[in-house]
């Protein structure tokens, strides 16, 4: 059974309104509970149980909500912006659309990224897989620039030295191919971190004098991209991708 929430806060949580335009609605026998007019907006409701209504409409109440978003390049992951589309603007108007309105991504990918990101208003979840001491797998795909030393793995393995001299911990790095000439070499490469530094994977590759021209996130802890969605696209996680989430979130610490 769910818990009892004020019938103001949760019309408020699904983007209704604000406290005083619910009011409103309500005085004026817009809000049904249960098919009776309600006009006390203060009373406790049971989102799970109680019948809501505005103008006959069902409301459709989550607690919270859990996406996984395809991020195209060109888009910022934040949830406002005043010169790019955010990664929120691209959950808006589908038939799967968010009903919360306090959704945030977790964690970000630079503008020019493409990829795996989470977006959810469990804040509870966010911080876990963001912690720096959960050290939560990351991995990512990128094309890379430049002649990589013959013992890139090596130094991957052992930890980078920025250029700006911090120092990373360990991450994996796979080769995929190698392409290109003598004078413009290139590769493909997966890499796994288990951190998240600003402009990390493409500061790593700088330090070894490689430069990644794209980057595409694959996986975060288990979470891993659904392929069959393009960029631009999105779905809701599944229960189990969403367990499988929180149970790496409560180890490790
Ligand atoms: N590392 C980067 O350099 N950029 C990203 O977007 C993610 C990881």
């Amino acid at each position: 059974m769910g818990k009892e929430m004020r019938l103001d806060k949760l019309l408020a949580e699904v983007g209704v309104g604000t406290r005083s335009q619910i009011k409103d609605m309500a005085k004026k026998g817009r809000i049904r509970v249960n098919g009776a007019a309600e006009k006390k907006t203060d009373r406790k409701v049971n989102p799970e149980q109680d019948e809501i209504t505005i103008d006959h409409l069902p409301v459709v109440y989550a607690e919270t909500e859990y996406y996984m978003l395809n991020k195209p390049q060109g888009v910022v992951s934040a949830t406002e912006d005043s010169i790019h589309k955010t990664v929120l603007d691209l959950l808006k108007n589908g038939p799967d659309s968010p009903v919360r309105t306090d959704l945030f991504p977790v964690g970000r990918l630079d503008l020019d990224t493409e990829g795996l990101l989470l977006i959810t208003n469990d804040g509870e979840l966010a911080h876990n897989l963001l912690s720096p001491k959960r050290h939560v797998d990351k991995r990512y795909y990128a094309k890379v620039e430049g002649e990589l030393p013959l013992d890139a793995a090596e130094q991957f393995g052992k930890g980078i030295t920025l250029l700006d001299g911090t120092r990373t911990m360990a991450a994996r790095l796979e080769i995929l191919e190698e392409y290109g000439t003598e004078e413009s070499p290139g590769a493909e490469i997966v890499l796994t971190i288990h951190e998240g530094k600003f402009h990390q994977v493409k500061r790593m590759f700088e330090a070894l004098g490689c430069k990644v021209a794209f980057l595409k996130r694959l996986s975060m802890g288990s979470l891993m991209l659904d392929e069959s969605l393009s960029p631009g696209e999105f779905r809701r996680l599944s229960r189990e991708e969403v367990e499988a989430l929180r149970g790496l979130g409560e180890s490790r610490e």
